[in-house]
């Protein structure tokens, strides 16, 4: 069988760029559904965009890759396109858009958008791929039967390793390599920590406002949330993309709160109280009962010397914490790092060395933060592609 473009992978990207490729469009996935990680986003309700997205919310090894493609189809095309589709949206927070309803509207969208000019094959699984005089061969395996399929463009939509159980594969980094392209090391991102002596065990399920920081002076401020195992809740999932094996993370609770101030003033208004219930009207008591022995909390507030808040609100805003590891791959929204931007164009996402060949979405070393931008770079880098093709 010969097609135009072979599109390999029917996640956020590779539907995206089946709407663009023109006619002689076929789309490859081995899964049962397309589209599941976006079924499965936002809590159901998928977080499709961020409407702050600039190119300074992704981790790339080259920081400026992102920037033509993010230009050339924004979080406003994307919009308009939900908007066309009468796709019911709201804000939640931080300029991030969610699906009133569910995330299938999304994927409903998509598969609309690509109708005319693709074909779907799902349970698809795809063998060895070969470049030669007529472009690319990619044997397919499909109801029992194999098949050749022949390309002009071959486009590698395949994702990252996040998820395994929900079919992630690292096919776009073999591919890549196949093709002599190189790929950047690999890691989990927006991923919760581990702690070795689940010390936060009795803290799980607590959750306050934070402000998590990296030793490369990065810092979110975001909820932060204590489980079974260690540490999780937005603000940390922030972090994680920025945290290598061995480093500290700096914890900073009530950060946008000047707490000084306050326990100053219940010395007038309620100095008899302990100090460890005041600072149960800022904290959550579970978690400064956690703290009480180590901050010394014993004593009433009006017995609070100046020098003794300011001790304490600097121990709460410095709190150290050298995590075990992540969760990984296993529950990691993201993968960071992937097929080298170097050997990308930036305008097209084709292999500069392999003319017809295309690296979109989060196959790419392309990372967003929390909140709309990871499919927000699927749905422009997918565009770039597709309108070159
Ligand atoms: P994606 O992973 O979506 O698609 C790849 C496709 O390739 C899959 O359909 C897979 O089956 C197929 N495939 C893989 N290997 C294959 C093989 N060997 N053979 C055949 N097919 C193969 N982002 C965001 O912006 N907002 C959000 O709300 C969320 N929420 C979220 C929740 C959870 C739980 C996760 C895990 C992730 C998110 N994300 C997110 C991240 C977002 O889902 C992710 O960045 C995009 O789905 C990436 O889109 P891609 O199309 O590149 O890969």
């Amino acid at each position: 069988m010969q097609v135009n473009t072979l599109i390999l992978g029917a996640g956020a990207a590779g539907l995206h760029c089946a709407a663009h490729c023109g006619p002689g469009t076929l789309v490859l996935d081995h899964a049962k559904a397309a589209g599941e990680k976006i079924r499965i986003s936002g809590g159901g309700r998928c977080n499709f965009t961020n409407t702050g997205t600039t190119a300074a919310n992704f981790i790339s090894s080259n920081p400026h890759f992102a920037k033509s493609a993010l230009a050339r189809y924004t979080q406003w095309d994307f919009i308009d396109l939900v908007n066309r589709h009468g796709i019911p949206w709201h804000e939640k927070t931080l300029g991030q858009l969610f699906c009133d309803t569910s995330a299938k509207d999304i994927i409903a969208m998509l598969l609309a958008e690509m109708a005319e000019n693709a074909q779907l094959w799902l349970n698809t699984s795809i063998g060895t791929i070969r470049r030669g005089d007529t472009g690319f061969h990619v044997a397919t395996k499909r109801q029992g039967g194999v098949q050749t399929i022949t390309a002009r463009n071959l486009v590698v939509a395949t994702g990252g390793k996040s998820i395994p159980k929900m079919g992630a594969t690292g096919l776009a980094y073999q591919i890549a390599e196949q093709f002599g392209l190189n790929v950047t090391s690999t890691r989990a991102g927006l991923v919760p920590f581990t702690f070795s002596d689940e010390k936060f065990k009795p803290l799980a399920g607590v959750a306050t406002p934070a402000r998590v920081g990296t030793q490369d002076g990065t810092a979110f401020d975001e909820a932060l949330l204590f489980t079974h195992r260690g540490l999780s809740g937005p603000a940390v999932l922030q972090a994680s993309s920025y945290w290598r094996e061995g480093e500290e993370i700096t914890i900073t609770l009530s950060p946008d709160f000047d707490l000084a101030a306050a326990l100053r003033g219940h010395r007038q208004t309620d100095g008899r109280k302990a100090l460890s219930t005041v600072l149960g009207q800022y904290l959550p008591a579970r978690l400064v009962d956690f703290l009480a022995a180590d901050l010394e909390l014993a004593g009433n507030v009006a017995d609070a010397s100046d020098a003794r808040i300011d001790a304490l609100v600097e121990a709460l805003s410095r709190w150290r914490l050298k995590p075990a590891g992540t969760e990984g791959y296993r529950t990691a929204e993201v993968t960071l790092g992937g097929v080298d931007t170097n050997g990308l164009s930036s305008k097209t996402m084709e292999a500069k060395s392999v003319p017809g060949l295309y690296f979109i979405g989060e196959a790419v070393d392309v990372t967003g933060w929390l909140g709309g931008y990871n499919f927000q770079w699927a749905w422009s880098s997918a565009h770039a592609a597709g309108t070159a093709i």
